[in-house]
């Protein structure tokens, strides 16, 4: 009996997206179907590439064409990805703003020096690694980390209809308020001169077609930071905070101020969870207590994305301009924030999936 299209698109039925709670034919995941005698070929299309259930997914649909088709079926599975969009609602006027760009995600917290712009640049890089077009924008004009966390000092072009071009690096586009201000000039500004600027910035550069753009925020829950989050669209805001109380403290404020502005929160990040002393691997010191963050996001039941070890790499990464996600060897650390990544990802597909864009002006607005 020849396979036919029907038994395999059957068979994929089977097969459910654990985290969007349906099936892949229904989802429309599946595409290009080829059958050549015990051949079957198709396309699986994801809403991210950095989906961390990829394995898992290719390898059911894998036992449902042998099991529920044929089990001689040489299967060859294409996995590929179309990222969902989603975004909050524009206000009146800003109806182009960043049209090309699917996802923003802004990076947060209470309290300063957490890691947040840490956690951006490997999320961004990480992203990018699995296949996404990714942009990052450092709007931290009092002390933009950017250029020392990629090792660029070059200041971005101008095309020919006057928008910035956004420098390349690791597969991220990226700008930084620190490329275009002076840093002795920016410590007079004051917060509506920035914001203003930040939202110059993002409206007047040339992104492009991005399919995430990783928003890096200045330290706290001011002025400054309310205004930036609610001048661009946000899909939603991740927050870090080490386990200590007086960070907690500051991003459950966070939490606050985004569920105020209606941001959605698509997760809480422990960074400087512990430490693990490099000659004794099996030791593990809370320097700054532990388990806070995962505490506080059950609190706020917000999803809980991960926990970064502290570890001389990333800081010396950071440093050199070159993130610890990008090394070929892979350490906890660095396996910690692709794994983040890839949760805030799948945050983002799940979100997009269960609020269709229609609906979420009414919901975000209740
Ligand atoms: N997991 C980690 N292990 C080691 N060093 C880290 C880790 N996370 C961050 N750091 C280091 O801690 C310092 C502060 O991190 P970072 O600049 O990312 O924080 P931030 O929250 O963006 O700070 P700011 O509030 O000033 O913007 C940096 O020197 C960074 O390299
Ligand atoms: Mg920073």
């Amino acid at each position: 009996m020849p396979i036919t299209e029907a038994q395999v698109k059957d068979a994929l039925s089977n097969v459910i997206d654990p985290d969007l709670g349906q099936d892949l034919v229904t989802l429309n995941m599946i595409e290009d179907i080829r059958i050549d005698g015990k051949k079957v070929a198709f396309t699986v299309n994801l809403t991210t590439p950095a989906c961390p259930m990829k394995a898992e997914i290719e390898r059911a649909c894998h036992n449902a064409i042998k099991h529920l088709v044929d089990e001689e079926a040489e299967v060859a599975i294409k996995m590929d990805s179309k990222v969902t969009q989603g975004r909050a609602p524009q206000a009146e006027g800003q109806e182009n703003m960043l049209s090309g760009v699917k996802n923003i995600i802004a990076v947060a917290s209470g309290k300063g020096g957490v890691g947040k712009s840490t956690i951006s640049v490997n999320m961004a890089v990480a992203l990018a690694k699995d296949g996404a077009k990714v942009g990052l924008v450092d709007t931290d004009i009092y002390g933009p980390s950017i250029p020392t966390m990629f090792n660029i000092n070059e200041r971005p072009n101008i095309n020919t209809q006057r928008r910035i071009i956004p420098l390349e690096k690791y597969g991220v586009k990226l700008l930084s308020m620190g490329f275009l201000v002076d840093q002795d000039q920016a410590v007079v500004w004051r917060g509506p001169m920035v914001s203003s600027a930040v939202k110059q910035f993002l409206t007047e550069a040339e992104w492009g077609e991005l399919d995430y753009l990783v928003m890096d925020l200045p330290p706290g829950t001011g002025d400054i930071q309310l205004t930036i989050v609610q001048s661009v669209p946000l899909t939603g805001a991740v927050v870090v905070s080490t386990p200590q109380d007086v960070a907690l403290d500051d991003a459950r404020k966070a939490v606050a101020m985004f569920r105020k502005v209606n941001v959605p929160v698509l997760g809480i990040v422990e960074n400087m969870a512990y430490f693990t002393p490099p000659d004794m691997p099996d030791k593990k010191y809370y320097i700054f207590g532990q388990g806070g963050a995962r505490r506080l996001a059950e609190k706020l039941d917000v999803p809980f994305l991960g926990e970064v070890p502290l570890e001389e790499r990333v800081r010396s990464g950071s440093d050199s301009g070159a993130p610890v996600v990008i090394e070929k060897e892979s350490s906890p650390a660095s396996e910690a924030l692709v794994a983040i990544s890839q949760r805030t990802a799948q945050q983002i597909s799940i979100r997009n999936a269960s609020v269709p864009p229609t609906e979420k002006i009414e919901i975000l607005f209740k």
